[in-house]
């Protein structure tokens, strides 16, 4: 573990632990930013104001020993783990961070405020730990695009730098959700994955087209699949698009049974 050495890099993991290897992934990567003087910093906390009404707040895992040692082997130096009334001691919090423009498609309209929520903890944890460099997932694409946005807006002196999703073998993304499914419903995951993957190479530019043939596709690969959105949107606004003429990102959102699972890739 590193000492805390003035003018060497600070490199913030935000997190809601239930880590897994995409996390460890984040951190290796965090320790590479900071090198050997740096301190890598990875904050566990399950948001509450980041979770509607009948979301899964109660039911997120939580594993606190399971993180403390992810976080050591992938290279942290300090895990920072505050409780929720320390971090909203008013029981909510009393000042909100709102995202006025990338909020309107994917997660935005169908999860309201959720990302009020994140942007206002991760300012919140920014303020507290005082990073250089902060790193996310690039699963959560929305939330890396709206973060950056914050970042520009409220004149965050911290670069903000994206990940790679990192998948099981068989091509589902890595989430702290994946265990809710059951069995059937893990064998069929993969799909959201693919019909993306067929989004992508699709032939049409009309974003309808592809889109209808991957609703087809999952819809017979993965019946217990629910659609909450499938989108292709432009990369940098989040607008969704009819015509692919611009890099984009086609992303989903599907309900296997308590689990919602979201995914995306890029276009072009
Ligand atoms: O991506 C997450 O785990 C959360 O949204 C974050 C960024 C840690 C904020 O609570």
């Amino acid at each position: 573990m590193a000492a805390y050495q003035a003018g060497s890099p600070v490199v913030l993991v935000p997190t809601m632990g239930a880590l897994h290897d995409g996390h460890g992934a984040l951190v290796e990567a965090a320790r590479v930013r900071a090198g050997t003087a740096g301190t890598v910093v990875v904050s566990l906390f399950v948001n509450p104001a980041q979770f509607g009404p009948g979301e899964d707040f109660d039911a997120y895992p939580r594993a606190f020993a399971d993180d403390c040692s992810r976080c050591e082997a992938a290279g942290a130096d300090v895990v920072f783990h505050p409780s929720a009334a320390e971090m909203y001691p008013a029981g909510r919090p009393g000042v909100l961070v709102v995202e006025q423009s990338l909020a309107q498609t994917l997660c935005g309209p169908t999860r309201p405020g959720h990302f009020d929520g994140v942007c206002t903890v991760v300012a919140k944890l920014f303020h507290l730990v005082r990073p250089d460099i902060s790193l996310f997932g690039k699963k959560d694409y929305q939330q890396l695009a709206i973060l950056r946005h914050m970042v520009t807006e409220l004149n965050f002196p911290i670069e903000i730098v994206g990940a790679e999703t990192v998948r099981e073998p068989d091509g589902l993304a890595m989430s702290s959700r994946n265990r809710y499914l059951t069995p059937e419903e893990r064998e069929q995951a993969p799909w959201v994955r693919k019909v993306l993957l067929g989004i992508r190479d699709h032939p049409s530019r009309q974003a309808a087209a592809r889109l209808a043939s991957a609703r087809e596709q999952l819809a017979a690969g993965a019946p217990l699949g629910r659609i909450d959105y499938l989108q292709i949107v432009d990369r940098n606004s989040m607008a969704e698009l009819d015509e692919i003429d611009r890099p984009a990102l086609a992303a989903a959102a599907v309900f296997f049974g308590k689990a919602r699972l979201i995914d995306n890739i890029e276009i072009g």
